[in-house]
Formats: C-alpha cells, sequence, structure tokens
C-alpha cells in the first residue's frame, strides 16, 4: 500500500488496530460536531497566492521559544502510546528527534520519562501536565520532567472531567492489564481520570510558577478572555484546543477561534495550535492566521500504529513535504513570509 497523504494512515490504523484502540483515538465527544469542524473548518479558507517570487530556496524552518524545529508541525500529547505500538512513546520521542521536532509528552504515558528520555537523548521535549487532587504527585512530576530535560511545561486547562465519548463508554474502555500509566505508578492502582482536580482556577498558575523554572504554556484556549488571562498570569505560550473534539461538543474549530486568539494576545506570546491538522496546506492556513506552529495528534498515532518510530516520520516527513510545496505554490520562500494576506474566508 502507497502511503501518500495523512488519511492512509488512518485508514491503515482503522484496519489494523483492536476496535477498542481505535475507536479510543478517533472518539470526540457526544455527537463529534466538534471533532469533525476541525477539519471542515479549513474547506472554508482559501488561499490568496502570490506568483513570480523566486522559491527556488526553501526555509521552513521556525523556533519554538527560541529553540529550532525543522518545520512549524510538532507532536500533540496524547496518552496511551502502546495501544499504537509496543515500544510506545519511545517510539515516538525517537522519530520526533530524528524529525528534528518537538514532541510533548502525555502525562499519560504508558512508558516513563525516564524511559521517553533515554530513548532519544537531547531531543526536544515538553512535558504535558493534567493537575491531580493529590498536589504531591503532580508537584513531583513537574520535577521530574525538568530534572530529565524537558524544555517546558503544557498545563491542559480543557480536561476538568473527561468528555462523553460514546464508544468508549460502549466498549467499557480501559487499558489492557499489561499496559500502565507509568508516570503515575506507586501514585494510583489504575487510571482514574476522576482522580484529576476539577477546582483547578488561573490561581495554580502562580502554583506551578513555584514549582519550576520552566516556561509555562496552557493548552485549551479557545476565546481572547482567557487568552488575556493566560498573558496577565504570565504563561510563555497558548496552545489553541478543543483537545480535538473530545471535551465540549458543540465549541468551535481550532483554526476558528485561532483569530480571535492572536488578536488578543498581540505578540505578547507565542500562539499554537492544534486540531484537524491533516495536509501541509492546513499548516499554511494555521501559520497564516497567526500560530507560530501546530502540532499533530491522531496522525501521530495513525503513524506509530503504521511502523512504529519509522511509520511517524513517515506521517512527519509528508507532512514537511506538503507544507513546503504549499509554501512554494502560494509564494512564499520563507516561514516569515507567511502572513494574513495569503488567505480569505470565503463567502458562503
Ligand atoms: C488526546 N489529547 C490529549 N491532550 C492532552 O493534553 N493530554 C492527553 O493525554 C491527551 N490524550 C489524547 C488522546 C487521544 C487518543 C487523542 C486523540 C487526543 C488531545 C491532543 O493533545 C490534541 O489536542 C488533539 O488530538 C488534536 O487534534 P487532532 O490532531 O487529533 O485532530
Amino acid at each position: 500500500m502507497a502511503m501518500v497523504c495523512l488519511s492512509d494512515f488512518e485508514a491503515y490504523a482503522k484496519k489494523y488496530l483492536p476496535k477498542i484502540a481505535w475507536d479510543f483515538f478517533a472518539a470526540g465527544a457526544d455527537d463529534c460536531i466538534t471533532r469533525d469542524e476541525n477539519i471542515l473548518a479549513y474547506k472554508r479558507i482559501h488561499f490568496r497566492p502570490r506568483m513570480l517570487r523566486d522559491v527556488s530556496i526553501m526555509d521552513i524552518r521556525t523556533k519554538l521559544l527560541g529553540t529550532e524545529i525543522s518545520f512549524p508541525v510538532g507532536i500533540a500529547p496524547t496518552g496511551f502510546h502502546q495501544l499504537a505500538w509496543p515500544d510506545g512513546e519511545k517510539s515516538t520521542a525517537r522519530a520526533a528527534k530524528a524529525m528534528n521536532t518537538c514532541y510533548i509528552t502525555s502525562t499519560y504515558s504508558t512508558c516513563t520519562l525516564e524511559e521517553i528520555s533515554a530513548a532519544a537523548p537531547g531531543g526536544l521535549r515538553w512535558f504535558q501536565l493534567y493537575i491531580h487532587r493529590n498536589r504531591a504527585v503532580s508537584q513531583q512530576l513537574v520535577q521530574r520532567a525538568e530534572a530529565l530535560g524537558f524544555q517546558a511545561l503544557v498545563l491542559t486547562a480543557d480536561l476538568p472531567y473527561t468528555g462523553k465519548r460514546r464508544d468508549d463508554v460502549r466498549n467499557g474502555f480501559r487499558l489492557p492489564p499489561h499496559m500502565k500509566l507509568k508516570n503515575l505508578e506507586g501514585a494510583f492502582e489504575v487510571c482514574k481520570i476522576s482522580l484529576l482536580d476539577p477546582s483547578v482556577t488561573w490561581n495554580d498558575i502562580h502554583w506551578l510558577q513555584s514549582l519550576t523554572h520552566l516556561p509555562i504554556i496552557i493548552k485549551g484556549i479557545l476565546t481572547k478572555e482567557d487568552a488575556e488571562l493566560a498573558v496577565r498570569h504570565g504563561v510563555q505560550g497558548i496552545i489553541v484546543s478543543n483537545h480535538g473534539g473530545r471535551q465540549l461538543d458543540g465549541g468551535p474549530a481550532t483554526i476558528d477561534a485561532l483569530v480571535e486568539v492572536v488578536e488578543a494576545v498581540q505578540g505578547r506570546v507565542e500562539v499554537y495550535l492544534d486540531g484537524g491538522i491533516r495536509k501541509g496546506s492546513d499548516v499554511l492556513k494555521a501559520l497564516a492566521l497567526g500560530a507560530k506552529c501546530v502540532f499533530i495528534g491522531r496522525p501521530a498515532l495513525w503513524g506509530l500504529a503504521y511502523k512504529g518510530e519509522e511509520g511517524l516520520q513517515d506521517v512527519l516527513r509528508i507532512l514537511q513535504d506538503e507544507f513546503r510545496l504549499s509554501m512554494a505554490l502560494a509564494g512564499c520562500a520563507s516561514v516569515s513570509e507567511i502572513g494574513q494576506h495569503l488567505v480569505q474566508f470565503s463567502k458562503l
């Protein structure tokens, strides 16, 4: 089977993964309206491409909080990578390092942070945190990540409770007995999302800042009001995200929410986006609307399901090639030339 675009990896994963794992990866909340909107919204945005602009030499590199990556696509935090591939997050870390991009490691990894670091020493990694009711557990995780060389802390703000994902309920989804939430071992016996702390507020950003020197990035922001609060609380970055449509169904597509967040932030912190990125041209649209970088969730899992580290590298390489080509065809030779002038919203 020739793997030409990300949908080919999706089709492969759907065919070969056990149904319960596929359903867990694919799930959106309730009617999956927001999950699907994340993808549909890109179709309503069109380019205003420019011609005759010398695109013989292309520079697609960018920087995340000052660290260079090979192109503006990183790996969003997703849990349970061993459901996709036996080596789990170790393979993810190796692929990200090989492609010189950023891997945001989830609290809910099936390998330890130590194993992940050892698998790809020196790779750019950020640690994604869910705050647990037992604050000592979260504190210890943050400090472990910092000691291991993770370069930023990503606080996920959109999961005080887990959204209602119907297929997971029907399947009675739980991790198979041989897989563990390794970073929480000892802290909890089983994966109980209810152990997350739903009382978290903006004040807890200050608590996090007191625990770590790492920059803090907040993930799950969708409005200008929250973007302003994030900046005022001293975060260094914002990820516009709706958790891949897995939390509140009926919220906006992330590419639509990006515009108001970017406008509110006015360049004071970096703004990133995840949700629905499936093609290089989606990346170009997100950058045109002000994202510094985007992250992929499910497509990374499809890559792992296809061939582990190699499969994920294939996914990233395809996105990289597509992004470079889209940029060139739109008349941009470097990422710094991408701007809002490149896109228009279709008049429906
Ligand atoms: C997620 N996401 C997520 N986010 C997070 O902060 N911590 C986590 O552990 C997880 N786990 C997770 C598992 C699975 C299976 C999915 C699909 C998603 C959300 C993730 O970081 C990201 O926001 C979305 O996946 C982006 O949308 P796409 O790229 O999947 O469309």
